[in-house]
């Protein structure tokens, strides 16, 4: 296969489409012009790569260490002979995870060391909704006024899912560190500066997202008024904004460092299936603090006031201030 085309996306001051290559077969030299894209665009879409399990886990060693390579991010099981199970019960914990995703965030802020990059592949997609679309908060941090650029210089922001499930849909799942959950649904928090510098191109950008609360020495409801404006400011302009219409075959690959993103809603007795593989960050630049750190005490204080508080205030969200039991 020769050169690969790299198309901006239109209207967008963001992402590219890629075509004319194929990511299970990359040569050294074809993956190198596609880093280089990645670092420029943050969000590269690739049309018609039919990846499997396999390829979707091996193009993303690539780039580095995976924290998962080929998993299903779905509302189904698939079966070893590949046929496909029920979709999932909307009350279920998957479902509750699945619903999350809905809301703007990078992945895996709410872990010791955050996310470089991830992928999806659409295997089953739905007619109407279930678009994923992407925000980019390098092009958001240049576009702010100088006052809040030296406003939020030296803020940092804990980090955690048990907050965000909480806080966006009043799911408390138990954190007791067990089972499939239990690198997920931890009961810790991560402190993270809400400017980010790329370890890459030195260009700095917001870090915000449904998993940051709590910004050491603002008052709650400030805190919350500033990172729900940063959010908002991120998705106020459409060139930063991207929807993506999902073809089964699609890939879509981005820049967890500065691209935020979000699930839309679709119906959910539907089958929705993607396979996704996620690159764990660097330890230079991604790590806040293992769970023995000291640090990570203040990080748990945090989350544990935090969650008492959601704990009457979610109740009129979608679950309710209630734990899922499945
Ligand atoms: C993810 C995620 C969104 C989607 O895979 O991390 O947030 O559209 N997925 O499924
Ligand atoms: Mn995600």
């Amino acid at each position: 296969m020769g050169e690969s085309t790299i198309t901006p996306l239109e209207g967008k001051a963001f992402g590219a489409a890629v075509t004319g290559v194929e990511l299970r077969t990359l040569s050294t030299e074809q993956f190198e012009r596609i880093r280089a894209a990645f670092l420029k665009y943050g969000l590269l879409v690739f049309p018609g790569q039919n990846l499997n399990e396999q390829e979707s886990a091996d193009f993303g060693r690539r780039w580095g260490e995976l924290e998962f390579g080929g998993q299903a991010l779905a509302n189904q099981r698939k079966h070893k002979d590949g046929t496909f199970s029920d979709v999932f019960d909307i009350e279920s914990q998957l479902m509750r995870t699945n619903v999350g995703n809905e809301i703007w965030h990078t992945d895996s802020t709410y872990k010791p060391l955050s996310s470089k990059c991830a992928m999806l592949s659409a295997v089953i997609v739905t007619e109407e909704g279930g678009q994923t679309e992407f925000a980019d908060q390098r092009l958001a941090y240049a576009a702010l006024d100088e006052a809040t650029k030296e406003r939020i210089a030296t803020l940092a922001a804990y980090h955690s899912t048990n907050y965000s499930q909480a806080n966006d849909i009043g799911d408390f799942p138990q954190s007791n560190g067990e089972g499939i959950y239990g690198s997920v649904y931890h009961g810790e928090a991560y402190l993270r500066p809400l400017v980010k510098v790329h370890s890459e191109t030195g260009i700095p950008n917001l870090f915000v997202g449904r998993h940051a609360f709590s910004i050491p020495g603002l008052e709650r409801a400030e805190s919350r008024a500033l990172l729900a404006s940063l959010i908002d400011f991120v998705v106020s302009d459409e060139r930063r904004v991207y929807t993506h219409e999902w073809t089964p075959g699609d890939t879509v690959f981005w820049d967890n460092r500065f691209v935020l993103h979000r699930a839309r809603p679709y119906d959910y007795s539907k089958p929705r299936y993607m396979i996704g593989t996620r690159v764990a960050g660097d330890q230079a630049t991604e790590l806040a603090y293992y769970p023995e750190d000291p640090r990570a005490e203040a990080g748990r204080q945090a989350l544990a006031a935090e969650l008492e508080i959601l704990r009457t205030e979610a109740t009129d969200r979608r679950y309710g201030a209630t734990t899922a039991a499945r």
